[in-house]
């Protein structure tokens, strides 16, 4: 399934509190500085149109939400999704997750990473560009809190299955535990924008959870 053209952003809204590129992130880390507070921080790597950052940072106002999408023009639209809103507690960044993970997000900082339907790499010679791989892992238990959780979402049965073996081998993230599909309220009710896209296929949709 390829994604469609962007709707255009409306040219008047104002991105600067819900947008940044990677080198304007503050050096070092600082929550302050983004957010205005100390709060507890969950990271979206891929964010796509930023479903999943507006819809849990309105539903859990007490934490921050930072979506790191490495297309400019997602992460944009991300933004604007956000700055329409006026949703003070999430922000999308465009640049490389792996990248920041790596270089920029402390040790036990985060309280969940979310990795929702990350691009498959369907040609085994293109396998070693997906996100899921050993040094992000490792980053992932590195930057977590104790007790902080990873959530990874796929259609991609292989990739889930692939995942799950990795996992074990690169860290020490408990898991999985299961995790129920939940039954949508309404048109936009679920995880992200790839997850509506699956289930109104009628696709199965492959999540776990593991902890720190
Ligand atoms: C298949 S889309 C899924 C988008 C969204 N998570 C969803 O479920 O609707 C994968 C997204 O990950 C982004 N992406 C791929 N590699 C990335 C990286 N290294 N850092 C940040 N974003 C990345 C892509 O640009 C794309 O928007």
């Amino acid at each position: 399934m390829g994604r469609r053209a962007l709707p255009k952003i409306d040219p008047a809204l104002d991105l600067s509190g819900h947008f940044r590129e990677a080198e304007q992130m503050p050096v070092p880390f600082d929550l302050l500085s983004l957010f205005g507070r100390i709060a507890p921080l969950e990271v979206e790597v891929g964010s796509g149109k930023g479903l999943f950052l507006s819809a849990a940072s309105q539903a859990h106002p007490e934490r921050d939400y930072l979506g790191i999408e490495i297309s400019f023009k997602y992460a944009r639209f991300a933004a604007a999704r956000l700055a329409k809103l006026k949703i003070p507690n999430s922000k999308a960044v465009c640049g490389d997750a792996l990248m920041l993970f790596n270089k920029w997000i402390p040790d036990s900082s985060l309280a969940a990473v979310h990795v929702y339907f990350p691009d498959p790499w369907w040609k085994k010679r293109h396998r070693r560009r997906r996100v899921m791989n050993e040094a992000f892992l490792k980053d992932v238990e590195r930057t977590l809190l104790p007790g902080g959780s990873l959530h990874f979402w796929t259609d991609v049965e292989e990739y889930f299955q692939t995942t799950l073996e990795l996992i074990p081998q690169a860290c020490k993230l408990s898991g999985p535990l299961s995790v129920a599909e939940r039954a949508p309220e309404h048109d936009l009710d679920y995880r992200t924008h790839f997850e509506r896209r699956t289930r109104l296929h009628e696709l199965p949709v492959y999540r776990a959870e593991f902890r720190k």
